[in-house]
């Protein structure tokens, strides 16, 4: 039997392909959004390929619209299950260029508002001694990148966070896990200029980018209940580009 899980970022490259995996594996699949005209357009489009979403306002960056996002999405769909924390964002700049500005933004949207919804959501597994809390983390979390001062240092704090909620929550029947991926085919990657994106497609030895179901299928596996015993992992899935 499946419950409610939660995406944030839901209406992004990877995590639509999350969303909609998760709701083939039959859950009642809930995200949130902060620009609501373009999660009521992504609803629209998941509608017509046969998807039905429920979205809830919330920006990962503020505590309260987090909070008051879990009450109703617990109220109106049932307790949360699953959480996958996949909302994130990009401001690459070389340190000469890179304002505190750019590095305050990625580290509230991808480090606090995963610290914001684990929290929150913990709180109300621990009540029923089950969950799955999946965080969306880097590869350049691990291997730092060029212009990434910002974004790598907020992927690594994430796996950070995971391994310590991990200890706290193992007795209680709920486990957090790091899934890092490498380069995936998005539009956050696609965006890089062309001639640096080919250098990086050739340091992968798979000798392509990633899809969004490639990650989407093990977020699957690490929210069955068949992973019970993973824990505090963090799983690498970048096509052998680094290897830990
Ligand atoms: N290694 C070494 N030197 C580099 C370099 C690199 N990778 N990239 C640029 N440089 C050099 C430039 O040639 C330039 O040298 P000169 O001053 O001698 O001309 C110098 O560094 C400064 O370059 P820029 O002025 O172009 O630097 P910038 O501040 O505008 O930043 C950048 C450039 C935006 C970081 C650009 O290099 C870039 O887009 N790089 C890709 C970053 C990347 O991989 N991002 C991942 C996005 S996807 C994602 O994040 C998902 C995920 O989890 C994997």
């Amino acid at each position: 039997m499946t419950g409610v899980a939660l995406v944030t970022g839901g209406t992004g490259g990877i995590g639509s392909a999350i969303c909609q995996t998760l709701c083939r594996d039959g859950y009642r699949v809930v995200t949130t959004y902060s620009n609501e005209a373009k999660a009521r357009q992504w609803q629209d489009e998941q509608r017509e390929l046969g998807f039905d979403f429920a979205i809830f306002p919330a920006d990962v960056r503020n505590y309260e619209q987090c909070l008051r996002a879990v009450l109703d999405i617990e109220e109106v769909k049932g307790p949360i299950e699953v959480l996958v924390n996949c909302a994130g964002i990009t401001r690459d700049k070389s340190i000469k260029k890179l304002t505190p500005e750019m590095w305050q933004q990625v580290i509230d949207v991808n480090l606090t508002g995963v610290f914001n919804f684990s929290s929150i959501v913990a709180k109300s597994m621990l009540g029923r001694g089950y969950g799955r809390i999946i965080n969306i983390s880097s590869i350049n979390g691990r291997k730092g990148q060029f212009g990434q001062v910002n974004y790598a240092a907020a992927k690594a704090g994430i796996h950070g966070l995971t391994m310590s909620l991990a200890q706290e929550l193992a007795p209680h029947g709920i486990t957090v896990n790091t899934l890092a991926p490498g380069y995936v085919a998005t539009e956050m990657v696609t965006q890089i200029p062309a001639e640096i994106l080919e250098r990086i497609v050739a340091q992968i030895p798979v000798g392509r980018l990633g899809q969004p179901q490639e990650i989407a299928r093990a977020v699957s596996f690490l929210a069955s209940r068949d992973a019970a015993f993973i824990t505090g992992s963090e799983l690498a899935i970048n096509g052998g580009q680094h290897m830990y």
